[in-house]
């Protein structure tokens, strides 16, 4: 049983993960990583597993790497850091990951913020990575994921200043897919949730790994790499199904094959 997390099934195919180290404003220590990681990888095992959607509390979705933890480990403990694989792994995660985000995400909190694949923020959210005011700088993809996210100069902003930046700015920046009222931020991400968990689970899990690539490819190996995809897809029943079920006016019933 995870001790730092809250895990729900609130509809068919969905899970909700709740950080929840309410004393250090879910800081994210080892045991918290270990715990994210190994429900995230049973979730991805999980065929009845659609969709999860990943949220802290109202005041914080998570303040960044546990700083106390961090002041424990010498120059061998971080090269010989367990974390690295937790981060490795929560961000390989295949099926749609959303966060639904009220109060601060700082640091790693604002990293795992960019590991999700859509992001809803109540208006209360805060974005920022603090590093440098401790002397040191992003250590889990926060200088790389935020100035793909949000261009270089808000990232500079944000790394080289330790600003954070609220919901709205977040929204613009292209940080966040959504603000919501923050009462009905994790609402929001359920619906969200429920709609992707209804697809079809193939066509779900190829659309997020192209969009990715995008990210990682030049255009040329990612246009390839979707028209492999779309090909791929063509053989599966849920095509079938899909592409009937418009034909016939009903909804379709997609199985996952
Ligand atoms: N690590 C460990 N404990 C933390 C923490 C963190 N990142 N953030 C907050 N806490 C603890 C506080 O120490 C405090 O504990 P005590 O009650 O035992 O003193 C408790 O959570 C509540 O925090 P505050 O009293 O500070 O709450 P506040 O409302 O006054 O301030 C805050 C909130 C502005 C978020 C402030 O807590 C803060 O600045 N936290 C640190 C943010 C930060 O620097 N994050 C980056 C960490 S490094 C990192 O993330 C590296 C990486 O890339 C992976």
């Amino acid at each position: 049983m995870p001790s730092n997390l809250i895990v729900q099934a609130p509809a068919d195919g969905v899970r909700l993960i709740t950080l929840h180290r309410p004393q250090a404003l879910n800081a994210l220590n080892t045991a918290l990583l270990e715990e994210l990681a190994a429900e995230l990888h049973a979730a991805d095992q999980d065929p009845q597993i659609r969709a999860v959607v990943i949220t802290g509390s109202r005041k914080a979705f998570a303040a960044g790497a546990d700083i106390n933890e961090m002041a424990e480990r010498d120059l061998v403990g971080i090269l010989d850091d367990p974390r690295v694989a937790h981060w490795q792994s929560i961000a390989g995660f295949g099926k749609p990951l959303i966060a639904a985000v009220n109060g601060f995400a700082l640091g790693g909190g604002c990293e795992l913020v960019m590991c999700a694949d859509i992001v809803i923020a109540g208006s209360d959210a805060r974005f920022g990575q603090p590093e440098i005011n401790l002397g040191i700088l992003p250590g889990a993809g926060g200088t790389q994921r935020l100035l793909r996210a949000v261009g270089k100069p808000l990232a500079m902003q944000m790394v080289l200043g330790g600003e954070a930046i609220d919901a709205r700015h977040a929204l613009q920046a292209g940080l966040v897919s959504e603000v919501t009222e923050p009462e009905l931020t994790v609402e929001r991400a359920l619906q969200v949730a429920v709609a992707i968990a209804a697809k079809a689970p193939l066509a779900v899990r190829l659309a997020k790994e192209a969009l990715l690539k995008a990210q990682d490819m030049d255009l040329a190996s990612g246009l390839r790499f979707e028209r492999h995809a779309f090909t791929l897809l063509a053989g599966t029943a849920d095509r079938n199904e899909g592409i009937r079920a418009f034909q016939e006016k009903r909804p379709a019933r997609f199985q996952g094959l």
